[in-house]
């Protein structure tokens, strides 16, 4: 059977906006354009074009996956992040606009770097962060000479698409990609080369949900987390455990090279903000930062 993109569209809202599908009419638009490889607005300014078949088939197969709540991006293969397309699927975290505010962050305390400052993003997932950074410091920071950028996961599938992305964009030289826990990987890098090290920045946005998301999986605006990597969400009890091994880590890094200035920017959980601070309390300073609906979402930590 073939039909309109009008016919399409509505049979396809109808359907996405039964199975509770908040963006239903968008969401439609966009898998259509996705199939017919046309612009929305395109599709949007001409609804008699006909679809074939094929594009039926695939069109309608989209529609149920989403209607099963599989997120948009994994079924598009990709995700804006910071102005830039990312490659995505189920290997990693479909990456977040909050996640923005890191970015925001570092490009407003530019200035703070100094000439041999090194950043590295732990638990990059698609590498959004640290390729967001790679491409904007290049064009604020062509004063810094030696700026060095890592990045590090626990999950080799998230590297393998981290790498891919950083191909996309033409950062791949620019990058280091570890793999291992937290800041282990780094660190022992740092032991065989004995690189000169005064200015690190670290950026991570660590899975920070308490491993009973049940509460949250009953939501429909959040039943699209049960497809991503539990790894990327999976914080441990109170969602902190991550951060905590983090703050040990830190503290080992602080004993090896006492000279070192860390700053560490990392996402966390809206009602974290005060546990944050308690974690840790040694360091020189910690700010926490609200996204735009007033929730804790970013801390800034100094040592
Ligand atoms: C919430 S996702 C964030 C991904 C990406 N940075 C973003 O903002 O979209 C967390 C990432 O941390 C990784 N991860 C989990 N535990 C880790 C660990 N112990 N060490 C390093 N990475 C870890 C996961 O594999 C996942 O890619």
């Amino acid at each position: 059977m073939t039909y309109s993109c009008k016919i399409a569209l509505a049979k396809a809202y109808k359907k996405l906006y039964k199975s509770n599908i908040n963006s239903a009419s968008l969401d439609a638009e966009l898998l259509l354009s996705f199939t017919l490889k046309k612009s929305r607005e395109h599709i949007l300014a001409h609804p008699e074009i006909k679809l074939n078949e094929r594009q039926v088939k695939k069109f309608n197969d989209l529609i149920a996956q989403r209607a099963k709540h599989v997120p948009l991006a994994y079924l598009t293969k990709e995700k804006e992040f910071y102005g830039r397309k990312f490659y995505v699927d189920e290997r990693v975290l479909v990456p977040r606009p909050e996640t923005e505010i890191i970015i925001d962050e570092l490009r407003m305390r530019n200035y703070e770097l100094g000439m041999n400052a090194n950043i590295i993003d732990i638990g990059t997932g698609s590498g959004c962060i640290i390729i967001t950074l790679a491409k904007e410091l290049n064009i604020l920071h062509s004063k810094i000479c030696n700026l060095q950028l890592f990045a590090t996961d626990i999950s080799q599938d998230a590297l393998a698409v981290a790498k891919k992305n950083a191909r996309m964009h033409g950062v791949d030289k620019k990058i280091k990609f570890l793999h291992g826990n937290l800041l282990e990987p780094f660190i022992k890098s740092l032991g065989v080369t004995r690189c000169a090290l005064r200015d690190l920045v670290v950026t991570a946005n660590l899975p920070y949900l308490d491993s009973d998301m049940k509460n949250l999986l009953k939501s429909s605006n959040s039943q699209a987390l049960k497809y991503e990597p539990r790894l990327a969400l999976d914080g441990g009890a109170d969602g902190l455990n991550l951060y905590r091994e983090l703050s040990d880590q830190v503290k080992q890094l602080i004993k090896l090279f006492p000279k070192l200035k860390i700053t560490l920017l990392c996402e966390i959980g809206e009602t974290h903000g005060e546990e944050i601070k308690k974690i840790f309390s040694f360091a020189k300073n910690v700010e926490i930062k609200k996204d735009l609906a007033g929730l804790d979402r970013i801390s800034v930590i100094k040592f």
